[in-house]
């Protein structure tokens, strides 16, 4: 990765976790969960309205966390409306892959939408935060699968990641 683009990405970062998308609940979601990162404590509700043909109509989430949990989060609402669950199931593992450094799964996935997330890839260098990065995505899963519960402990891609000090990470 060249230094513009690390750059570029970080700005992305910055940006969306001061400024959130879709930042608060939504009125009659047909689908919400709660998700925790009990490493850290950060939290987050992530709320959703699929319409009767499985399309994603609204998507938002509200939470405290580190700038990584929350910029992922507003990227994830971001591309994710419109989607079919189907979609997003495969957004997810290609965003899954991205995050670990595996980049295979996903299927399904138009690449557009995976390059929306990009500026997330660099988590890979940095295992502790891969859990930040994915814990609006495991909550949006849980969401859809009828799941009012998550805990990142649950993601066994990234199980084996050092966990972070807690309180440390919210300066970033
Ligand atoms: Fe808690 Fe990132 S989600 S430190």
């Amino acid at each position: 990765m060249t230094d513009d683009l690390r750059e570029l990405y970080q700005e992305v970062i910055l940006e969306h976790g001061r400024h959130p998308r879709n930042f608060g609940p939504l009125d009659h979601p047909t689908h919400a969960a709660h998700g925790h990162n009990p490493l850290c404590g950060d939290q987050i509700d992530v709320f959703v309205t699929v319409d009767e043909a499985g399309v994603i109509r609204d998507v938002s989430f509200r939470g405290r966390g580190c700038a990584i949990s929350v910029a992922s989060a507003s990227l994830m609402t971001e591309v994710l409306r419109g989607k079919t669950e189907a979609e997003a199931r495969a957004l997810f593992e290609s965003f899954q892959g991205m995050c670990t450094g595996r980049e295979e799964g996903g299927m399904g996935a138009s690449e557009e939408d995976v390059e929306r997330l990009r500026p997330l890839s660099g988590v890979r260098q940095f295992p502790v935060r891969v859990k930040c990065a994915t814990l609006a995505w495991h909550t949006l899963k849980a969401a859809i699968e009828g799941r009012g519960e998550v805990s990142t402990e649950e993601d066994e891609d990234a199980a084996g990641a050092p966990a972070p000090t807690p309180g440390q990470s919210h300066d970033e």
